[in-house]
């Protein structure tokens, strides 16, 4: 666990910072679909020092299409799969996620910014049980003051950049 005074945003950072190189690929959903700045978008410098690929919701469903996600995995081998929304009203599947991951040799990060507060609850389930590589939470959004953000790191296997 680390704890440092700052925000969602630069966790997210110092996640793809410690673990990936500029130039790496990271895969997140798309921000138009619910994914957040900090999860490779253009404007931000996630979208700008990383190669970014984006899953989007099922245009039908409107929910996160797992095979497709495994699909771009596979064509893309991102470094850092990212799962964990601002605005995506369903329970992310982290097993699927984790199965993913781990089917491309990719790090699992859960940004669960804004669903740590249910989570903490028992209302969904934690991505903790899933063994998700790294998990990114600022306090401000569930919990609101003071502005902290702490990283859970579990079973991590840094690998040489
Ligand atoms: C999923 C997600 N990640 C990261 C952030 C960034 O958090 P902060 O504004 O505390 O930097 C947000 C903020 O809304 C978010 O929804």
């Amino acid at each position: 666990m680390n704890v440092q005074p700052l925000s969602g945003a630069p966790a997210n950072n110092a996640v793809y910072h410690a673990l990936i190189n500029p130039g790496d690929t990271i895969l997140g959903m798309n921000l138009f679909h619910g994914g957040h700045l900090s999860h490779g978008s253009s404007v931000n410098r996630s979208g700008k020092l990383y190669k970014v690929f984006h899953y989007s919701v099922d245009p039908k469903t409107e929910q996160i299409n797992y095979d497709e996600v495994e699909r771009i995995a596979r064509e893309n081998n991102p470094r850092i799969i990212i799962a964990g929304y601002s605005s995506y009203p369903w329970v992310p599947d982290w097993a699927r996620f984790k199965q993913i991951a781990d089917s491309v040799g990719a790090y699992l990060l859960a940004d669960i910014s804004h669903i740590a507060g249910m989570i903490a609850a028992d209302v969904i389930p934690s991505p903790v049980a899933t063994r998700i590589s790294l998990l990114s939470q600022p306090t401000r959004l569930p919990h609101w003051p003071p502005r902290r953000l702490y990283h859970v790191i579990q079973r991590i296997h840094l690998k040489e950049n």
